[in-house]
């Protein structure tokens, strides 16, 4: 991915890059929203629609996730705001890579942990993924600490993440949340607009 220190007047993220992201935030919200519902389930029948429903979700923020970092060989990001340090800059950069790991694992977990405990997931109801690996208890008992630990991880990190962003809007006071909002390019182009009217009304 290239940050476009040499564009500074690039500040907004590219359309795709921003749909990519908060699509992203709603699967995973979704997601988050079924594995905590399953225990609710009324009957049997519900829970087993609840899991499949977390399962075809989870398989969707996979496959998301790596269309995502395939548009970023092609994408040029904004740059970084310039009185960013670059010890932010690097933490930023550290944690945004730590979330693609985790949305790329977590699935993973999910998928061998049900092959483990001998079941599949129906993606949608439309049909089901062909098991990874045989049954094995012991190692089903020892995949779902793992996605739940992950899991939890996420979440932090999506908190600490989230965090930053509202950090640089409110607190720093610059266009880092601005660049990413799906209405980023409407709003830098209003500006433009605006600048550009107030320069000519001066002359
Ligand atoms: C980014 C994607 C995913 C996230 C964030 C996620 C998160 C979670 C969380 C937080 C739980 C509850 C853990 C607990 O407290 O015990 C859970 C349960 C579970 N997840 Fe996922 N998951 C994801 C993807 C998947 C996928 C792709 C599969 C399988 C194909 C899957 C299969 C399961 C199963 C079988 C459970 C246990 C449900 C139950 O019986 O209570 N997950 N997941
Ligand atoms: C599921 C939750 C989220 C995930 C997985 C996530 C992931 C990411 C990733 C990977 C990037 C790097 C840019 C890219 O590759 O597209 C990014 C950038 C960004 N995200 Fe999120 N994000 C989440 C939620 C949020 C939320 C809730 C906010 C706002 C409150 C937010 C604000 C931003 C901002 C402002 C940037 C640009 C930062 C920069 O200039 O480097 N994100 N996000």
């Amino acid at each position: 991915m290239l940050r476009s220190d040499g564009d500074p007047e690039l500040r907004v993220f590219d359309p795709t890059t921003r749909i990519l992201h908060w699509l992203t935030l709603l699967l995973v919200i979704t997601i988050f929203v079924l594995a905590f519902s399953i225990d609710f389930a009324s009957s049997k029948a519900e829970a087993i629609i609840l899991i499949q429903l977390h399962r075809s979700f989870g398989v969707t923020v996979w496959t998301a996730t790596l269309g995502r970092l395939v548009w970023r060989q092609f994408a040029r990001f904004p740059n970084w705001p310039a009185d960013m340090p670059p010890i932010m800059r690097l933490a930023a950069q550290l944690s945004e890579y730590a979330l693609y790991a985790l949305l790329l694992t977590q699935p993973v977990l999910g998928l061998l942990w049900t092959n483990a405990y001998g079941d599949r997931a129906d993606i949608f109801f439309l049909g089901r993924l062909p098991a990874l690996i045989g049954r094995d208890r012991a190692f089903a008992r020892r995949l779902g600490e793992a996605h739940a630990t992950v899991g939890y991880l996420l979440l932090g990190m999506i908190a600490l993440h989230a965090s930053a962003a509202l950090y640089h809007h409110f607190w720093r006071r610059d266009d880092t949340l601005r660049a990413m909002l799906p209405q980023g390019r409407r709003r830098r182009d209003a500006q433009l607009g605006a600048d550009e009217s107030q320069r000519l009304s001066q002359r």
